[in-house]
């Protein structure tokens, strides 16, 4: 029998999913977490899927040894290549980013015309197209692959005239095609989302995935019954793992959370 009060694993190639874990945060106070971030191995953008199948099912053994009583794949390139592998090793649940985002796009677009921007890997895969056509074929997709904005979130410039200059490059392809939806298909497109929203302009909703993740664990754990009834005495409400850089990782959690990263450990992910 699953204990309720366990915690949810989530994870991420680095401190991308820390914006999915903040949405958690934000809608499930009562939840406790314990995130893992690859930092010595990301990007997972320009992998190949052989080698994130691999990672993920590493990282999933290490969070099943803290009895996680759910898994959330916090990363749109791990969703894409890993998901479908791997949610079938597993007897709890395994939610991936990618499947809330594009139901919530498809409820969203008025003239069927959607945008996705994402890494090279989640973009190649195909798979929002897939997803977004399985729920409406007539639906018009196109995507764009953007790596640059990675290193750029991770510099810190979220607000800076370069970030601006290779965003209007970047979305130029997606305003010849007169999208009216676009969905920030990787986890650090949240954190420029108002860049982003001002070059697309106010008729064009953006989507963000992690949101609307949030809700689907959220409603998941509910069906289920597995939602948290107690804050446990004496436990770390939040846990952070990392395979690198574990101070880097503290600061850049504190700064994008409602709560304290208080500390972060690093493992060998190779362990597992
Ligand atoms: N977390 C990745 C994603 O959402 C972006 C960073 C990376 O390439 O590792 O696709």
């Amino acid at each position: 029998m699953m204990d309720r009060n366990a915690p949810v694993g989530v994870f991420d190639s680095g401190i991308g999913g820390l914006t999915v874990a903040r949405e958690i945060i934000r809608q499930m106070p009562e939840e406790r977490i314990v995130y893992f971030g690859d930092t010595a191995r990301l990007p997972y953008g320009s992998k190949s899927q052989d080698t994130i199948v691999r990672y993920s099912r590493q990282i999933i053994r290490f969070l099943m040894t803290k009895e996680v009583k759910a898994i959330v794949i916090a990363c749109n390139t791990a969703s894409a290549y890993a998901l479908d592998v791997v949610e079938k090793e597993y007897d709890i649940p395994v939610l991936g980013v990618i499947n809330a985002g594009a139901h919530t796009a498809v409820q969203a677009t008025r003239n069927g015309k959607i945008g996705v921007i994402g890494t090279e890997g989640t973009i190649g895969s195909g798979i929002y197209t897939k997803v977004m056509k399985q729920m409406r074929p007539d639906i018009e997709v196109t995507g764009k692959s953007c790596p640059l904005f990675v290193p750029l979130v991770e510099e810190g410039l979220l607000h800076d005239s370069v970030t601006d200059e290779i965003a209007s490059r970047y979305l130029s392809t997606l305003k010849g095609r007169f999208i009216d939806t676009l969905v920030l298909g990787c986890t650090h497109y949240p954190l420029i989302r108002s860049t982003l929203g001002r070059l697309m302009g106010n008729d064009v909703t953006l989507v963000n995935p992690a949101y609307e993740t949030a809700i689907e664990l959220k409603t998941l754990l509910e069906k289920r019954q597995m939602t948290c009834l107690t804050d446990r005495e004496g436990q770390e409400k939040y846990q952070f793992y990392v395979s690198d850089l574990a101070e880097k990782f503290t600061a850049f959690a504190t700064s994008i959370l409602p709560v304290e990263a208080k500390e972060t450990r690093k493992i060998n992910i190779e362990e597992y």
